[in-house]
């Protein structure tokens, strides 16, 4: 499986450290950026996490950066991006398992890096849930298809 991940400067820590983990998995990951701490703007990456998903250049994708919501609402923004703002053991399961999130993101102030690993680690193995939620999903992709 391959894994896109982005962050912008207040991410670039805790985006190396998950680079490392997934690599120490057998992940490969797809690092799209940023490369410092040098101030940057989330969503040129979020953006960049989004098209390599949209260009089946990755499966998933994963943002990092202060809080996670920049790059939660600017992944959203992208046709056929289900990003959802993780910030615990639950919400990285359902992210998989009800939202069929192909994004997660993270924020690096907000949580310690082995909380962050222990997230991906669950959302990359949880599988998607189906069932009543397939049909949640497609509505959740409706919205998107009428989108002004
Ligand atoms: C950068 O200071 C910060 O605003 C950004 O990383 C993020 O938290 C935005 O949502």
């Amino acid at each position: 499986m391959k894994i896109a991940i982005a962050s912008d400067h207040a991410g670039f820590g805790l985006k190396e450290e998950i680079v490392k983990f997934l690599k120490s998995k057998h992940i490969e990951p797809l690092d799209l950026g940023t490369y410092s701490e040098a101030s940057v703007d989330y969503p040129d990456y979020a953006e960049k996490v989004a098209d390599a998903i949209i260009t089946h250049k990755a499966e998933k994708g994963i943002l990092v950066c202060g809080t996670g919501i920049g790059m939660s609402v600017s992944a959203n923004k992208k046709r056929g991006i289900i990003a959802a703002l993780v910030y615990s053991e639950y919400t990285a399961e359902m992210a998989a398992k009800h939202n069929m999130a192909n994004v997660i993101t993270l924020g690096a102030r907000t949580m310690n890096k082995d909380d962050a690993l222990k997230y991906v680690d669950i959302w990359i193995h949880t599988p998607f849930e189906g069932g009543r939620h397939e049909h949640r999903v497609k509505k959740v992709r409706d919205i998107e298809s009428k989108k002004r």
